[in-house]
């Protein structure tokens, strides 16, 4: 496996397997793997010849005032789990090797980035449509993995492959969650015992919805309102926000009809955690 750390390296590998008629796929991660970022390489492997998995804590999309600092980093510990699973190279940039002195352009997808963590995360999705589009400008893969943990992020990537006519084909990958129902997260390394016990209010008050769903519930308002008392329930738990929002548009709505998604963000501590799920009316 090849370990680049520059846009040079990188993009003569991918020129150089590109040469002997291959297929490339990327996954692109902010590291501290784990098996939900697998999931993504693993159908990585399947529908690609070779595949790189970007490593990169993108300082762009964090907030003032976010884990940038913090954010746990292991690239050794993560070279050897993407090595295990057969990935050929990872890319790991420094911050000066894709931001350098004088960079000045941002790439905004207006629409799908405003709602959710649109809205209680000002400019994160700035950054990751700009990370992103230089990423596929980097390593121009034929296709990219993204995970449904992160939905509204896939709808966007979607959006703006399709809008500055990008040729690559975007896949998203099923949440993987732990065997008790929590997402998995890079994030959950943060958790106490007591919140990480609390945090499966999320799970829980998806399975609720989703149930209530099944039973015949159409009513947003209704639905939001259960959601909301269930995590209330958990005193640990800090509502950040629980909403229902059309696909693929992610626009407000009062009935089910088609598909919706229910998304949460909820703190536990300092630990702001999303999950969310597909209602199928
Ligand atoms: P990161 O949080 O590291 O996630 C990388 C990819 O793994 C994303 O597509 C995310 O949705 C997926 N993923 C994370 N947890 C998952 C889980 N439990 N099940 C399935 N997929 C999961 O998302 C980012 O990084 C960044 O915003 C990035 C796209 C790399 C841009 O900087």
């Amino acid at each position: 496996m090849r370990l680049c750390k520059t846009v040079e390296e990188v993009r003569s590998f991918v020129t150089s397997v590109r040469f002997e008629g291959k297929t490339v796929g990327l996954v692109p991660t902010m590291g501290y793997l784990h098996p939900g970022h697998l999931s993504l390489v693993h159908e990585a492997k399947r529908r690609c010849d070779v595949v790189v998995v970007s490593i990169f804590v993108n300082p762009t999309q964090f907030g003032a005032g976010e884990d940038y600092q913090t954010y746990p980093r292991d690239l050794q510990r993560d070279a050897g789990l993407v090595a295990d699973a057969g990935v050929d190279a990872i890319f790991a940039p420094e911050a000066a090797e894709m931001y350098p002195p004088g960079f000045s352009t941002s790439v905004d997808v207006a629409g799908v980035s405003e709602p959710l963590c649109g809205a209680s995360r000002p400019g994160h999705f700035r950054g990751v449509a700009t990370v992103i589009t230089k990423l596929f400008n980097i390593v121009r893969p034929d296709m990219a993995f993204f995970g449904q943990k992160d939905f509204q992020q896939v709808l966007l990537i979607k959006r703006l492959v399709e809008d500055l006519n990008m040729d690559i084909q975007i896949v998203d990958v099923p949440i993987v969650r732990e065997a008790d129902g929590l997402a998995m997260s890079s994030r959950n390394v943060y958790l106490s015992e007591e919140d990480r016990k609390a945090a499966l209010v999320l799970s829980r008050s998806l399975s609720l919805a989703r149930q209530l769903v099944a039973e015949g519930e159409r009513d947003v308002a209704r639905l939001k309102e259960r959601v909301v008392r269930e995590i209330q329930s958990e005193p640990r738990a800090e509502i950040d926000y629980v909403e229902i929002l059309s696909v693929p548009h992610l626009k407000q709505l009062d009935l089910l009809a088609d598909n919706a998604l229910l998304a949460l963000a909820v703190r536990f501590g300092k630990t702001r955690l999303i999950d969310n799920t597909v209602l199928e009316a």
